[in-house]
């Protein structure tokens, strides 16, 4: 094997290492790592200052590499002086999933760290398999066949951005989308579908299914559940966006903290 890799938690997060970068970029080693990234939720590749062109390399033969950025590479910053829109990435600081505005959400994010905030900046990721498994046999049975909202302009407001003017929090509005509280994969694992972006419940109360929808938040993000990863510069991370929630720490917007991102194309619909 052209790689050794080491569990960083019981329940999430793998470190992958490798004698050198381009021993992983074959179609053998992609395969290994796409089926370790979908058991273990996170891969962490320590200091292994992949170029550019070496990442959207790796991603492309773990997937399909959407389009976005420049030549596959998005940078993701809020510093207003790089990204006009990046005020909206505060939205990354509350637990989320990527895509639940899409019917079939990305499967899968490369990101390197190349310039680092001096505080905050941590990125953290929650197995929603991990917790969906764990659950009691009570809650797993009332939370079985539960609809839920998700909305854009729901997790903008939760993340403290101003909404558009004709969102109506009670409704259902143009962009929103109804999901499965519990996703049935096709692999037959089950994980849960909720984050920042998941305004209600479909028949319920609006107040008592936020509140479950909170609790279920909580209980999927308990340490046990989670992996911090405290950056370095040349650090990559790989999540498999269909099985954990992330989020990043809050950092300052003029902190200079800019990531390069390659995103893989979902292969799966909610369901
Ligand atoms: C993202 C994201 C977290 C981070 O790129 O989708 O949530 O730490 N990033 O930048
Ligand atoms: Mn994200």
């Amino acid at each position: 094997m052209a790689f050794e890799a080491t569990k960083l938690t019981e329940n999430i997060g793998t470190e992958v290492r490798a004698a050198n970068p381009e021993a992983l970029l074959n179609p053998e080693s992609a395969a290994e790592l796409r089926r370790l990234l979908v058991e273990r939720g996170v891969l962490v590749f320590k200091r292994i200052d992949l170029a550019d062109e070496q990442q959207v390399r790796l991603a492309a033969l773990m997937g399909s590499v959407r389009d976005e950025g420049v030549n596959g590479i998005f940078k993701v910053t809020i510093d207003p002086k790089v990204n006009k829109a990046g005020e909206y990435l505060k939205g990354s600081f509350l637990w989320h999933m990527d895509g639940t505005h899409d019917q079939v959400p990305v499967f899968a994010s490369l990101l390197s760290g190349k310039t680092l905030s001096d505080v905050g900046g941590e990125t953290e990721f929650a197995n929603t398999y991990k917790a969906y498994e764990e659950l009691p046999d009570e809650m797993k049975r009332s939370i079985d066949g539960l609809k839920v909202i998700h909305s854009v302009a729901y997790s903008m407001s939760q993340a403290g951005l101003p909404t558009p003017p004709d969102y109506r929090p009670d409704e259902l509005n143009s962009t929103d989308k109804v999901h499965n509280l519990v996703w049935t994969h096709k692999s037959g694992r089950k994980s849960l579908v909720i984050g920042c972006h998941a305004s209600h419940v479909v028949g319920v109360d609006l107040e008592e299914g936020r509140a479950l929808i909170r609790e279920l938040i909580e209980w999927t993000t308990q340490p046990r559940f989670v992996y911090r990863h405290h950056w370095d510069v040349g650090d990559l991370l790989i999540w498999d966006n269909t099985g954990v929630l992330h989020r990043a720490e809050p950092y300052p917007l003029e902190s200079g903290r800019v990531m390069h991102r390659t995103t893989l194309l979902g292969e799966e619909a909610f369901a």
